[in-house]
């Protein structure tokens, strides 16, 4: 994206992000979770951002479809569009983790590039997490009715119908979403978070 803003400078904050994250008692960062319509973004972000809160963790979801409705309602679904959909909450998801809060970001985010994109934007605590479950989980779940609307060429571009899906390469964690239980794929993100940003572990 071009930079069109001129004679700009920034400015340092004076509260160190180590001080930061002392008085939360965790890290901040951004757990990207990525896969198909269906594959179970949104039930695991809202349930492990319900438990998360309950330990005291400072987390907050962003959400694809609620996402869409605000900031991004601009936006469709071209690549074009979803690559400016990521970009936008590729920077968001970075200053909330950067203020020092856990963002559980959930969007389809199907191009590894635009993936990438988000990752340099977050630095070192972002954490790519794959939702492993395949079209043919999904759409047999197909809990909005899209699969089947696209399908009859109602939904044009549809991500796994229509459009491409490219799977991460090289995921931090890969949750099988298509035969775990919710419990139990919640249970290894807990596991994970209290790993990786647990203010007492390396
Ligand atoms: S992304 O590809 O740009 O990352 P995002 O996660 O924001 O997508 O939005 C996906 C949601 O939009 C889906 O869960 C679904 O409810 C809705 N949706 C509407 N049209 C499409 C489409 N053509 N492809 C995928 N999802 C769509």
């Amino acid at each position: 994206m071009s930079i069109k803003s001129t004679n700009i400078t920034a400015v340092a904050h004076r509260v160190p992000q180590e001080e930061r994250w002392r008085a939360a008692g965790h890290r901040g960062g951004v757990l990207w979770f990525t896969g198909l319509s269906g594959s179970g973004k949104s039930t695991l972000a809202f349930e492990l951002e319900h438990r998360l809160f309950a330990k005291r963790y400072n987390v907050y979801v962003l959400d694809g479809d609620n996402v869409r409705h605000g900031l991004n309602s601009d936006l469709g679904f071209s690549p074009k569009d979803r690559a400016e959909n990521i970009r936008r909450i590729g920077e968001v998801a970075a200053l909330f983790a950067e203020a020092g809060v856990i963002v559980l970001s959930a969007f389809i985010s199907p191009y590894q590039r635009d993936r990438d994109m988000a990752r340099k934007a977050a630095g070192a605590q972002f954490h790519e997490i794959y939702l492993s479950a395949d079209v043919s989980a999904c759409e047999q779940r197909d809990p909005k009715g899209l699969y089947k609307k696209a399908r009859e060429g109602k939904i044009p571009d549809f991500t796994g119908i229509s459009a491409p899906y490219e799977a991460p390469a090289a995921a931090e964690l890969v949750v099988d979403t298509a035969n775990e239980s919710i419990e139990a794929c919640v249970e290894k993100l807990m596991a994970y978070v209290d790993e990786k940003f647990g203010f007492t572990q390396g």
